[in-house]
Parts: structure tokens; C-alpha cells; sequence
């Protein structure tokens, strides 16, 4: 397999202003829409060295998932670069999750019942176990053993559509320990704001049409309150309320 093209990869003296982690600018495609979403990110003075840190690894996550995208496309019998035109403005980003110890772990929230949103996720872990995924043919949720200098990686709800269910989103959640702290550190994939998206004409037919409607993603990201670290009394906007006659 190729390289990945240079021109989404960016190299860290000529990122573009609105890269990974620096500013998420959302603007406005939609005529009824009057607001314009920017997104900052704030850094802590201290470590001084984390903003640079974090922007290195930005970097290389970016090439590690556009290179499982050009995977992913050819599993599907696509041209490996398929998926690359819609992270050229990504608007993706990494989250620190620190999850303190907790005598009574059952009683609270680690993070709760999702799927990531976007088309993936990769997720650094540190060595307390915490991660489960649902399996789907019996529901249960199974821990995903942590294991050193591995990641764990997430196929979002924006590749589900993409590929119209040929792969789904994983339903996972985070426990926590009595006695451990655990940080994790996932980076997702997400892809430009202004990407309109719904399943690929090359993965689409008469016999397999598509299931989902278009969704724009930068207003899918301003209005929706993720519920990862929230009970929602109220359903937030979901990728699956766009899907056909759901
Ligand atoms: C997330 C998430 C899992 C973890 O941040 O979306 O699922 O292990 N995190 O912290
Ligand atoms: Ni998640």
C-alpha cells in the first residue's frame, strides 16, 4: 500500500488553523441556521510542555487512522484513498478521560453507555482495566483487557453509514475501580464540518439501498450534547435517527 497523501497529513509546521485539537470552527451550511460554532481549546499552563506533547500525538494519530481508513476502504473493495477527501478539514480531536478510584464502583458512572460518533476512534488506555464493549448477539458487556502498547480501536456511527452497516458502531462504557485511578486517552477521527454524510454510491444499489439520509456533520457536532459523561433524561441527536424509516 501507498503512502498516505502529504496533503492531508499535514507536517506540524504547516498544520492548518483549524487541525486537530487547535480550533473546531463549525459554520453555518444551512440557511436557517444563525449562529456560527467555534470550538477553542484551552491549554493548561502547567506541564508547559503538554500543548506540544499533545499536538505531536495529534499528528501521529491522524496518520495511524487515515492509514486504517485506507484499510477499511479496501475491505470494502474500495480504492484505498476513498475516504481521505473528507478528513481534509477534520474536525477530529483527542479527549483525557481520568476516571478516580471509587469504593463503590457499581453505584457510579465511569462513562456511560455510547457509541463514538464519528468514523474511529483510537484509544490509548494505561493498564487498570475499565473498558467494556456490548456484544451484540447476548447483550452482555465484555471488558476489553488492557494490554501494554496496544490500541484499542473504535468503528464509529459515520463509518457505519458510510459503509450503510457493512461495519457497525461498538456500544461500549467505562467502569470504574475501587482502588484504581485509570487515564485513558482516545483520539477520534472526525471528519470536515461541512461533510454531508450518508452511505457511498460505490457501496449502494437497487439491492442494497441506502439507510441512512444524509446528515450534515458540523451541525450534527453543534447540536448535539454527547451523553458520554451525562444521564440524559431526553434522547440527544443520534446518527440513527437518520436512518430510513426508523
Ligand atoms: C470515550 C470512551 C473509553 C475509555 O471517551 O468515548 O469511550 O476507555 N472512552 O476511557
Ligand atoms: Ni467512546
Amino acid at each position: 500500500m501507498g503512502e498516505i497523501d502529504p496533503a492531508f497529513v499535514q507536517a506540524p509546521e504547516h498544520r492548518p488553523k483549524l487541525s486537530v485539537i487547535e480550533a473546531e470552527g463549525i459554520p453555518v451550511i444551512d440557511p436557517d441556521d444563525k449562529e456560527i460554532t467555534e470550538w477553542y481549546n484551552q491549554w493548561p499552563e502547567f506541564p508547559p510542555e503538554m500543548r506540544e506533547t499533545f499536538q505531536e500525538y495529534a499528528y501521529h494519530m491522524e496518520k495511524l487512522a487515515l492509514k486504517l481508513m485506507e484499510l477499511i476502504a479496501m475491505s470494502l473493495g474500495l480504492p484505498p484513498k476513498q475516504f481521505h477527501g473528507f478528513f481534509k478539514d477534520q474536525t477530529s480531536w483527542i479527549r483525557l478521560n481520568y476516571y478516580p478510584p471509587c469504593p463503590n464502583p457499581d453505584l457510579v458512572l465511569g462513562c456511560g453507555r455510547h457509541k463514538d460518533s464519528g468514523a474511529l476512534t483510537v484509544l490509548a488506555q494505561d493498564e487498570v482495566p475499565g473498558l467494556e464493549v456490548r456484544r451484540k448477539s447476548d447483550g452482555e458487556w465484555v471488558l476489553v483487557k488492557p494490554l501494554p502498547d496496544a490500541y484499542i480501536i473504535n468503528v464509529g456511527d459515520v463509518i457505519q453509514v458510510w459503509c450503510n452497516d457493512a461495519y457497525e458502531s461498538v456500544e461500549h462504557r467505562v467502569m470504574l475501580s475501587a482502588d484504581k485511578a485509570r487515564l485513558s486517552y482516545p483520539f477520534f477521527l472526525f471528519p470536515a464540518h461541512y461533510t454531508n454524510v450518508q452511505p457511498l454510491e460505490e457501496l449502494t444499489d437497487e439491492q442494497n439501498p441506502p439507510k441512512y439520509r444524509p446528515c450534515n456533520w458540523g451541525k450534527f457536532l453543534a447540536t448535539g450534547k454527547r451523553s458520554n459523561f451525562m444521564k440524559l433524561d431526553v434522547e440527544n441527536i443520534q446518527i440513527h435517527h437518520f436512518r430510513i424509516n426508523n
